[in-house]
């Protein structure tokens, strides 16, 4: 390895070639060794107790040789690979292959939306095609997918697994008797995100066209990122109340009563936009004090204009074969209502969760490298 290395105070400097330097403080170097007895060679968990590292540790020596040696004054030899060093030192960690690197976009997208064709599915290469195009776009269309029913769960398992909810392991996208939601009737649906009630909100959502004859029933796809971007420049105020305020979210049924408090916009430590819950056909009746609750319905109302704003509207009709898949965290999706006296509309859907989603990403995204070395 060529750098070179001193231990000053509690870190170690650790200076590159080009010049630039990082520093490893001494707690955080023996935390990370990746000998046999401080990593499990097979789990590749840790091993060592993070908690009970004595204090004001100091290594007794310090070289660089095929990679940084450190040797503590109890004997122990910790040895981290340059390539180690470089994806994990503090403050330059390379930023997670599945964080959205969120191109935004809206209606214009109709003229090139991301797709790939269904056999292209079978090879791995193009599979992590078509997550990217996920990561980046919040969706991508499947066309050409066999239209046998459960066809949608073996894209799913494509990706992970199916995750199972209420609404069982697929569902139907009918109108029928006696609906348990919406969803399940011909009406028009507005722009919304699922289950926002739930406090694993799901993360992709399959909807996979088996029949659609029936009049009406247009397909709508928006870019909540997008929109949450327009409504923090139009009315910052509006922003930070869906940002900040935390609001009831509820389903229930015979069964079940699945209730939760979340903000409509989610963001991370730093601010970025996380997710996008957004579906007020199940917002609990608002328990806020009552100016805030007046100003609240406004920021509902301004968001409201934006998600219906023709000009974020991604509009397209399924045929039957097509699949839309969606970060149901990012991408709100909406349907005309639709004539079930003119034809069939039938729509099989199942969900993934998130973590799954993004962890065969980045298990992809590996590209065959062994993940002991990273
Ligand atoms: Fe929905």
């Amino acid at each position: 390895m060529d750098a070179t290395a001193r231990a000053h105070d509690d870190r170690v400097v650790l200076t590159w070639p080009d010049g630039r330097s990082d520093e490893l403080p001494h707690v955080w170097l023996r935390d990370n060794c990746v000998c046999a007895e401080c990593r499990d060679p097979d789990a590749w968990e840790r091993r060592l107790d993070t908690v009970t590292l004595p204090e004001g540790l100091v290594p007794a020596r310090v070289a660089v040789d095929d990679g940084l040696v450190v040797d503590w004054p109890d004997g122990h030899r910790t040895v981290l690979s340059a390539s180690w060093l470089a994806a994990h030192a503090p403050g330059r960690t390379a930023p997670e292959p599945t964080e959205a690197t969120g191109v935004p976009w809206d209606a214009a997208i109709a003229e090139q939306p991301p797709e790939i064709a269904h056999e292209e599915l079978a090879d791995d290469a193009h599979l992590l095609r078509w997550l990217r195009l996920i990561r980046d776009y919040g969706f991508a269309l499947v066309r050409d997918v066999p239209t046998d029913a459960k066809a949608v769960v073996g894209l799913a398992e494509r990706v992970a697994f199916v995750q199972e909810t209420n609404f069982g392991h697929t569902f139907e996208v009918v109108s029928k008797p006696d609906p348990e939601n919406l969803a399940y009737t011909a009406h028009r649906l507005y722009a919304h995100t699922d289950i926002p009630n739930r406090h694993s909100a799901v993360n992709l959502q399959l909807l996979h066209c088996l029949e659609n004859s029936a009049e009406g029933g247009e397909s709508i796809l928006v870019d909540g990122f997008e929109a949450a971007r327009r409504l923090e420049q139009q009315d910052p105020e509006a922003y930070e109340l869906l940002r900040t305020v935390w609001v009831p979210w509820r389903f229930q049924d015979e069964t079940t009563d699945i209730a939760n408090r979340f903000p409509v916009i989610g963001t991370d430590d730093r601010g970025r936009l996380l997710e996008i819950r957004f579906n007020t056909a199940i917002l609990a009746p608002l328990d806020l004090e009552p100016d805030l609750l007046v100003r609240y319905y406004d920021a509902l109302r301004a968001f409201g204009r934006i998600v219906r704003d023709p000009d974020l509207e991604y509009r397209f009709r399924m045929a039957p074969g097509d699949c839309q898949v969606f970060d149901n965290q990012r991408v709100l999706h909406a349907r005309g209502a639709f004539d079930p006296s003119s034809g069939h509309r039938h729509l099989q859907g199942c969900y993934v969760d998130k973590d799954d989603f993004r962890g065969r990403l980045r298990a992809l995204e590996r590209d065959g490298a062994d993940f002991r070395t990273r």
